[in-house]
């Protein structure tokens, strides 16, 4: 492999304190894919910004078009440039950082093959050992498999017979499988099944691209690291809790996918039970992988099966998004003209543990809607209202701790307080925490963090089989259900609403309501 001067990455990239990174080869199966350009590498750019790549690190892409590494590192730099042109805190701010992108492309290699072929694993492991320049040992290999799910297995396969599974005492094998794990519970049993004959489980890391979020993550640290909050974290003290997955993109050039898919599959057994798992779990025994993930796998074992009639499905019809006028689902390209894939979804679950019994949880997630917001919010149980009996107050605003993922990530925290003056007049308050107020922003995309952890063996952020399985099994009567009885009311909400009318009615069975989908601060959101 190609390395610049040593100097320049010396200055770049600084082994992470508290965590010497071992040298180790990334390889990358599709490497011309969309999820390479727009995360992968723009990942790997910001963790050598952060110094948090080994010196002795190599990256091997993978895929079947027919390019030279420089071709390969050219299309690369296209979607780079793009990003940052692009700007935005979310993505990228500044211009690209020349040293860091060099020193990235340098440790780049392309190599034309096959998925389904043994001679692309033949030519892989002798590349990787040529590479490694170490007597037929290619050392330490993470593949990322960046490909559609239906080459999972027979990869995985692959590396197995080809000997590149196999890990020894100074090489470790390490093997990222991507979403969808499965699209269902008997094809996530049968893909786990498959690819545990050649690996053992500790050698899988099967992403949820929301646990790369500094705000997902912080829940736990939220939760476990202050007094304040578990006391009240049981069904004595909680309502009802409201986790909200909103987007205002619609299925764009995805609709081959989302077709056979939907957003039930898409986004609730996996990023919406992921931000379950994180407000409602138990108390892990220490952050250590197994015992989070154990935790995490116990809660999805105890979601109550979910009946038809405590779920909700929608399709966008035409409206305007954000000023925009957008086409109804069943236009966009590759999408049948009767399809009857929903793009929205609303459930009611329960937890059947000692903890939650008899607190709802509704989740709710869809596409083309209002705003771009993703949050949980916790409603906790009214005060009495003996106090005010007399007082013109009907009804004292609930206390509400919002904690917001995205995009505008923070946490508030809504109260009662009394306005100024003669009379008693209640009115709802909040106290509110937002993350640029206290720390300078991070330029992620989100896969950092993650393709960090897997550098360096840390398993927590990732799924386990089990845990994986356990969420499947939760939706799986409901996929049943939905299968069997197809909606005849789609298109049912408006591209730019908040969705079908049949989601608002669901909470208002239980005499409660969907806050309102709106980014930005409480004020902005109550009078939203
Ligand atoms: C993906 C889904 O896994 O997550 C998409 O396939 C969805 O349909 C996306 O848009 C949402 O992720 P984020 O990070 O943009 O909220």
């Amino acid at each position: 492999m190609t390395t610049i001067a040593a100097d320049a990455a010396a200055t770049v990239a600084k082994s992470f304190p508290g965590h010497p990174l071992s040298p180790a080869t990334m390889t990358i199966f599709g490497a011309g894919g969309d999820l390479t350009k727009r995360l992968i590498v723009p990942a790997l750019y910001n963790l050598v910004r952060a110094g948090k790549l080994p010196d002795d690190f190599a990256i091997v892409g993978v895929d079947h078009n027919d390019l030279t590494t420089e071709e390969w590192c050219r299309s690369l730099a296209e979607m780079m440039q793009a990003f940052t042109r692009a700007g935005g805190g979310e993505r990228h701010g500044d211009a690209i950082d020349q040293q860091a992108w060099s020193w990235l492309i340098h440790r780049m290699h392309y190599m034309r093959g096959d998925f389904m072929q043994p001679e692309t694993f033949s030519q892989l492991k002798k590349l990787l050992i040529d590479q490694r320049g170490r007597q037929n040992d290619a050392g330490n290999v993470l593949f990322y498999l960046a490909v559609a799910d239906r080459f999972f297995g027979p990869i995985i396969e692959q590396l197995g017979r080809a000997g590149l599974a196999r890990q020894s005492e100074n090489a470790w094998r390490r093997v990222i499988v991507e979403k969808p794990f499965g699209h269902d519970l008997a094809s996530a049993e049968a893909l786990n099944a498959q690819i545990l004959k050649v690996l053992s489980e500790d050698q899988i890391y099967r992403i949820d691209h929301f646990l790369g979020k500094e705000t997902v993550q912080n829940i736990l640290v939220l939760r476990f690291a202050n007094g304040i909050f578990e006391p009240l974290w049981t069904r004595d003290h909680v309502d009802h809790v409201q986790i909200t997955a909103a987007e205002t993109v619609g299925v764009e050039h995805r609709g081959r996918f989302y077709e056979k898919t939907g957003a039930l599959r898409d986004m609730v057994p996996n990023h919406l039970f992921q931000l379950l798992a994180m407000i409602a779990m138990e108390p892990p025994i220490s952050f250590d992988a197994d015992a989070v993930r154990a935790k995490k796998t116990e809660l999805f074992q105890a979601i109550h099966p979910i009946s038809p009639a405590d779920a909700v499905r929608g399709q966008y019809g035409a409206g305007v998004v954000l000023g925009k006028k957008v086409r109804d689902y069943r236009h966009e390209p590759d999408v049948a003209p009767d399809s009857s894939t929903e793009t929205y979804v609303a459930l009611k679950l329960g937890i059947d543990n000692w903890r939650w019994a008899g607190v709802p949880f509704y989740l709710r997630t869809g596409k083309s809607l209002c705003a771009r917001n993703t949050e949980i919010a916790v409603q906790f149980r009214q005060a009495p209202y003996a106090l005010f009996r007399d007082t013109p107050v009907d009804r004292l605003p609930a206390n509400i701790l919002t904690l917001r993922i995205q995009p505008d990530e923070g946490l508030s925290l809504s109260f009662s307080a009394k306005r100024p003056g003669a009379e008693i007049k209640i009115d709802g308050v909040d106290m509110d925490f937002a993350y640029r107020d206290y720390f300078e922003p991070l330029a992620s995309v989100g896969y950092e963090t993650l393709i960090y952890d897997c550098l360096i063996g840390d398993a927590t952020l990732f799924q386990r089989a089990d845990t994986v399985e356990a969420a499947w099994c939760a939706v799986q009567g409901l996929l049943e259900a939905w299968a069997r009885t197809p909606a005849d009311d789609f298109p049912n909400y408006a591209a730019g609403s908040a969705g079908p009318a049949a989601a608002d009615r669901l909470l208002a069975r239980d005499g409660h309501a969907w806050l309102p989908i709106a980014t930005g601060h409480p004020h902005a959101r109550r009078t939203a």
